[in-house]
């Protein structure tokens, strides 16, 4: 078996170990003579499993009873509209920054159910930065102030926490779990899980129960946070193989030493690529240092004519999916929790090397 070193933005790498566990449970998990994506989901093993991922998750992030954690399905798109669906009924703008696509996609969404207004905008010339706050327009009685905190196609990131009088909502999709949080900071955080919390199908929402009680009466039951959280995420048959695997990772994170030791081999494999980057005028990455994403570096080539080159012979070298956003074009190295730092210095080593025969 040959793993490669996998760059890609999502559904990305997972940690070897949670893979080797999770395959040698496939057939027979623990001495149950089945495959644990063959029990009920009303099953006392599929139950305990789901909660010990719950209890794991809050170990990690420090999550108190104030707040839900939901295991639901849709991805993070389907929150799009479920925030809100859930958050507009007692009127107010739909407030949002907008740093990237992904904020733009969340807005394209909230057009639906009510007025939308852009609070804040990344600047779209290099370097491309987020505004300081005392530079966003002020709206009163917003129902929300929705923020993407890592842009994962751009490859911008706020390093602080808005300020909001409204509840501050946040899509933390390719960050959550890079590093630590105060979840007390916000209102609601969402996360599509491909990327550092386990395999595509399972969302994850973190929502504060206080909140319960704005819904639009049209929310679906599917999408009502409220529903999810009473019926413990198993108001329909949920991903349970898709948790089961989340839980593995977060049993890994602990191992790893929790949040605080994955923020400092994150920001480590974060400075090498950015200082091969930076330290050379063969590559560029077009965000301002204090704005640059921790878990998704895109990059350039000066002359683009050579990016085929570059992404064929990084496959060759065992180096996969550098290719950027179809959108955006260049490369993107995704550089999530399960990366190693070999992986980075590896890429780091093929940049130069490729420097020096095409530079
Ligand atoms: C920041 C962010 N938000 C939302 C999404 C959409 O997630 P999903 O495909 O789970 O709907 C992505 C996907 O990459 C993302 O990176």
């Amino acid at each position: 078996m040959t793993r490669k070193f996998n760059f890609c933005a999502g559904p990305a790498v997972l940690p070897e170990a949670v893979l080797e566990r999770a395959s040698s449970e496939m057939l027979d998990w623990h001495a149950t003579g089945m495959s644990f994506m063959e029990m009920s989901h009303r099953s006392s093993e599929v139950v305990g499993t789901v909660e010990a991922a719950e209890a794991s998750l809050r170990r990690l992030l420090g999550i108190s009873d104030e707040f839900a954690v939901l295991f639901l399905q849709g991805g993070a798109s389907t929150q799009f509209a479920a925030v809100p669906l859930n958050l507009a009924a007692k009127g107010g703008a739909l407030t949002y920054t907008n740093t990237g696509q992904w904020s733009r996609k969340a807005m394209a969404e909230g057009k639906r159910y009510g007025e939308v207004i852009e609070i804040a905008s990344a600047t779209t010339d290099a370097p491309r930065a987020i505004p300081p706050q005392d530079a966003w327009i002020s709206v009163e009685g917003a129902a929300y102030l929705h923020t993407t905190p890592n842009e994962t196609i751009d490859g911008i990131e706020f390093h602080w926490v808005p300020q909001s009088d409204a509840p501050l909502v946040a899509d933390m999709s390719s960050t959550i779990l890079s590093r630590p949080i105060s979840v007390d900071d916000y209102d609601v955080i969402y996360a599509g899980a491909q990327k550092n919390i386990g395999p595509a199908g399972l969302t994850l929402v973190i929502v504060r129960r206080e909140l319960f009680g704005r819904a639009l009466a049209s929310c679906p039951a599917m999408l009502n946070w409220e529903t999810m959280d009473k019926g413990a995420s198993m108001y329909n048959t949920p991903p349970t193989y898709s948790i089961y695997l989340a839980g593995l990772v977060f049993a890994w994170l602990e191992e790893q030493g929790g949040l605080v030791a994955m923020a400092k081999a994150n920001q480590k494999k974060a400075a090498a690529l950015y200082s091969a980057i930076d330290s050379s005028d063969f590559y560029g990455n077009p965000v301002a240092m204090a704005d640059r994403s921790w878990m998704n570096v895109p990059f350039t080539l000066a002359d683009s004519e050579l990016d085929k080159v570059f992404l064929a012979q990084a496959e060759e070298a065992g180096m996969l999916n550098l290719k950027g956003h179809r959108s955006v074009g260049g490369m993107r190295a995704s550089i999530y929790n399960a990366m190693p730092m070999a992986g980075v210095e590896a890429l780091v080593a093929f940049m130069q090397d490729f420097e020096s025969q095409h530079g």
